[in-house]
């Protein structure tokens, strides 16, 4: 029964994976039996993420990269195949704040949030596709999205909310093309989760004003954030056997924030 659940010996590479959610899930697939390639711009942090993952008993390899550069994401995924042997698994998990209402967004903005949230997913989601389809054997892929993808957040999230509408998308497209070659596309939809991204928007008072943390709990049935790990377990279901049958959905792992109607609040 637990052999549904395990990735013993597969070979993954984890994007964002210096801190935050991209960290916790390395190092969850490396606990689940996963050799992990690690990829990020912060190739300091990522070192030390490449240490805690050879602390758990697996093989790991730090790039630095830049995932919105092809020839950069060409060589990530050449090198995990030389190191670490043939690909099985994606997670897309790299971020980039831009939080301007729609009337005062520049254009450099709207295009910087694009490229590295949407675009910085379907370059690595492509060279994954082009190596696992070569290889004939399948594979999965999960893309951290957001519910932001789903519903409107506001608060100057524009940006942000359409490169996460476009992961979802991103999501189903790929599932649709590459069922046929065995591989499954996923994507989680994480509510607010206190990574250092969200930490350090919550120490600066213009960013996000008093109160708003209440207010996202409050919009949260099960009455917290999330923690980094809260994402492990979704994750490793998705790429392991047990969701051999699980293709282009969307899982949100956010206490049950898209499944509340706002008018449900303050019910009790
Ligand atoms: N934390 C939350 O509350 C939350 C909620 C919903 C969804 N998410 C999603 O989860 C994912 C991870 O978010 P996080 O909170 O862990 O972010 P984070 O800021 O803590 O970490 C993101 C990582 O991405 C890396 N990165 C940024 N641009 C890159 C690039 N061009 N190439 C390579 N690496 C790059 C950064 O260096 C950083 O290490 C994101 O897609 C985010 O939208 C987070």
């Amino acid at each position: 029964m637990s052999a549904l659940f395990t990735l013993g010996g597969r070979v993954a590479v984890v994007t964002g994976a210096a801190r935050g959610l991209g960290q916790a899930i390395a190092l969850g697939l490396a606990r689940h039996g996963a050799d992990v390639a690690l990829a990020d711009l912060d190739a300091g942090a990522l070192a030390e993420t490449e240490e805690l993952v050879r602390a758990s008993g697996r093989r790991a390899l730090a790039v630095a990269t830049d995932v919105t550069d092809e020839e950069q994401v060409a060589e990530l995924f050449a090198r995990t195949e030389r190191e670490l042997g043939p690909l099985d698994a994606l997670v897309n998990s790299v971020f980039t704040p831009v939080l301007t209402r729609p009337q005062e967004l520049t254009l450099e903005q709207w295009e910087r949030a694009l490229r590295v949230n949407l675009t910085g997913y379907f370059l690595p989601a492509r060279a994954a596709g082009r190596a696992m389809i070569a290889r004939g054997q399948g594979g999965a892929i999960v893309n951290i999205a957001s519910i932001a993808g789903t519903s409107a957040l506001g608060r100057g999230n524009v940006a942000y909310s359409v490169s996460k509408g476009g992961v979802v998308q991103l999501t189903r497209e790929l599932a649709v093309e590459w069922g046929r070659y065995g591989i499954r596309v996923n994507a989680i939809q994480p509510a607010q989760m206190r990574t250092p991204g969200f930490k350090a928007r919550f120490e600066n008072p213009e960013l996000e004003p008093d109160g708003l943390l209440e207010q996202m709990v409050e919009a949260i049935p099960l009455g917290r954030i999330g923690e980094p790990d809260d994402v492990v377990g979704p994750v490793v279901f998705l790429l392991s056997d047990a969701a051999r049958m699980v293709n282009g959905v969307l899982l949100p792992v956010d206490g049950g924030n898209l499944a509340m109607n706002a008018g449900s609040r303050g019910n009790d």
